[in-house]
């Protein structure tokens, strides 16, 4: 990490000759002056964003990590594994039922390449789309050989290389969730700062806890982001407490805001990067990137888990949960 009083410009990444890659660029660089160069990671990193809880920000977070990670310069790959397409809508990604999807790939093992779409207006960010048809994929799987590790082998065959992979999942912990654990090592879970923010969560972690034990040692939670945060309710603020004192290392320091321009963008299949790449919530997505990528290269302490209950206070659901967060590593 650079600690010095001249401003180090960061990886602004490719420049990208639209006014609308221009402007995120400028984002990218005047956030740059404040904070240090970013590091690309020695390998590809495979991160799945998870949360069995709809509407929690899982596909805001996926698309709008992604881009930024572009914006800074990484090859990056987003995969759609919902039925219900939204980050590849949001990516302005076409996906109609006869568009080659995920689908394909997980069903009848098609190369990952073969199914991988460009994103326009951000260099160095591709999208693997999800259809209709992936809805009856968690019934199909079930008769398929190796059917938890059908994604892992996809993505390990595919030869382009990666920063980042980021995979959307659905809002359920059936076979395409599994599908995404087995493949990737990080987990990362968005949580929104309401009530009732952390139900369901211990059953997320004990999920996250078989498959590291029976499918996956790489796997571990490394990233909780609190999403939809508003300030100006003692509410979030009091969730973002409560989940920052039982997650102190995971959490990010960066939380996202509540944020219109956010939720505006997919409807112009855009990230909030090139929709309004000056507004709040798309500096916030830069800022969790930067932590992001900054985190992983820092050394890594010890896991020590941290055994707490919680949702003692505000929140209704888990409170005799036991946190099974392994830690960073
Ligand atoms: N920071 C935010 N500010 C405002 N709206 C948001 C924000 N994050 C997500 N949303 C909106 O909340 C809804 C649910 O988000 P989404 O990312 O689709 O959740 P999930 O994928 O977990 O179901 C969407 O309509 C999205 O546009
Ligand atoms: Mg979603």
């Amino acid at each position: 990490m650079q600690d010095s009083e001249t401003p180090v410009p960061m990886d602004a990444g490719p420049v990208v000759d639209t006014p609308i890659g221009r402007a995120a660029q400028l984002a990218v660089e005047t956030l740059g002056r404040t904070g240090e160069g970013l590091p690309r990671p020695a390998q590809t990193r495979v991160i799945v964003v998870a949360n069995q809880k709809g509407g929690v920000g899982k596909t805001t977070t996926t698309v709008n990590l992604a881009a930024s990670l572009a914006f800074h310069g990484n090859r990056v790959l987003v995969v759609d594994l919902d039925p219900q397409g939204n980050a590849s809508t949001a990516l302005g990604i076409d996906h109609h039922a006869e568009v080659p999807s995920i689908y394909d790939v997980l069903v009848e093992g098609k190369p990952l390449a073969d199914v991988v779409q460009p994103v326009v207006e951000v260099e160095g960010l591709f999208c693997v789309p999800a259809t209709i048809d992936l809805a009856g994929a968690e019934i199909e799987l079930v008769s398929l050989v190796a059917r938890e590790s059908r994604l892992q082998r996809a993505i390990e065959a595919y030869e382009q290389p990666l920063d980042y992979v980021l995979i959307d999942c659905p809002p359920s912990l059936g076979l395409l969730t599994v599908n995404a654990l087995v493949a990737g090592r990080e987990v990362l879970i968005p949580i929104q700062c309401e009530y009732y923010a952390l139900e369901g969560l211990g059953q997320l972690l004990r999920n996250v806890e078989l498959v590291r034990a029976h499918l996956n040692p790489h796997l571990h939670v490394s990233t909780i982001l609190l999403t939809m945060y508003d300030a100006r309710t003692r509410l979030a603020a009091q969730v973002a407490e409560e989940v920052r004192s039982h997650f102190s290392k995971e959490v990010l320091r960066t939380a996202i805001p509540r944020s219109v321009r956010i939720s505006e963008a997919p409807s112009y299949g855009q990230t909030v990067l090139t929709y309004d790449p000056g507004s709040s919530g798309a500096l916030s997505y830069l800022e969790a990137a930067r932590e992001l990528a900054l985190r992983a290269a820092a050394p890594a302490g010890p896991a020590e888990p941290q055994g707490q209950e919680y949702g003692s206070g505000v929140q209704a659901g888990p409170a005799h949960e036991q946190s099974t967060m392994e830690g960073n590593r």
